[in-house]
């Protein structure tokens, strides 16, 4: 019994299930909250910091962060204050992971819970990458609690009923600035 648990072949299929284990689990646990992760790519990540302007006087939320893909640049270069909330408790494990790994704790807030019940009042820029049910449920909210100049940024799916000051369809970035955005109108307008 002993020589077959620590054959090569018992070990190698051991490593296999539970790396297929761990890969199951982070790509599907998250359709049971409504979204399932992929990691935004740079290139759109970039084109949000640059369509608001991210700098250090900035409160920047990341709905639904996984491990921080937009987090930690808005932080580690852009050096804004980040509030990072993920439901999913191994991605939130992730990205205390890399924030106790640099310099910048003190400005990335990294919280594990739901967006729907966040308070959006302190944000000065709010970033998604979500499902299109997502931005639908968290409309209403924006329009309770986003103060006035608020930039919004969401990658793959608009906000149906605002208008983007700016749509890249390369980087598949919307971006809205509240409360124009409650304007009808046309895009860049
Ligand atoms: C498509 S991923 C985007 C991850 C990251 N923002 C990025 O761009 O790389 C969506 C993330 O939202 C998280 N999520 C889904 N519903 C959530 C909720 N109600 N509250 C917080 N996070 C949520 C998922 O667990 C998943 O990690």
């Amino acid at each position: 019994m002993a020589s077959l648990l620590f054959s090569p072949y018992f070990i190698a299929g051991a490593i296999l299930w539970v790396f297929a284990g761990v890969v199951a689990y982070f790509w599907l646990v998250s359709f049971l909250f409504g979204a399932g992760y992929q990691g935004a790519p740079r290139k759109s990540i970039e084109v949000m910091f640059r369509f608001a302007q991210v700098g250090p006087h900035d409160i920047l939320y990341e709905l639904g962060a996984g491990v921080g893909a937009i987090a930690f640049p808005a932080a580690r270069k852009y050096h804004a204050h980040v509030v990072a909330v993920e439901i999913e408790p191994l991605r939130v494990l992730i990205m205390r992971f890399r924030r106790a790994m640099g310099s910048d704790a003190g400005r990335l807030d990294v919280r594990r819970g739901n967006m729907y019940a966040l308070d959006f009042r302190p944000a000065t820029v709010v970033t998604a990458f979500l499902w299109p049910g997502a931005m639908a449920r968290l409309k209403p909210k924006f329009e309770a609690e986003l103060q006035p100049g608020t930039r919004v940024l969401s990658r793959c799916h608009p906000i149906i009923g605002w208008t983007p000051a700016v749509h890249d369809p390369d980087a598949d970035v919307y971006y809205y600035r509240w409360p124009d955005a409650r304007r009808p109108g046309k895009i860049g307008a």
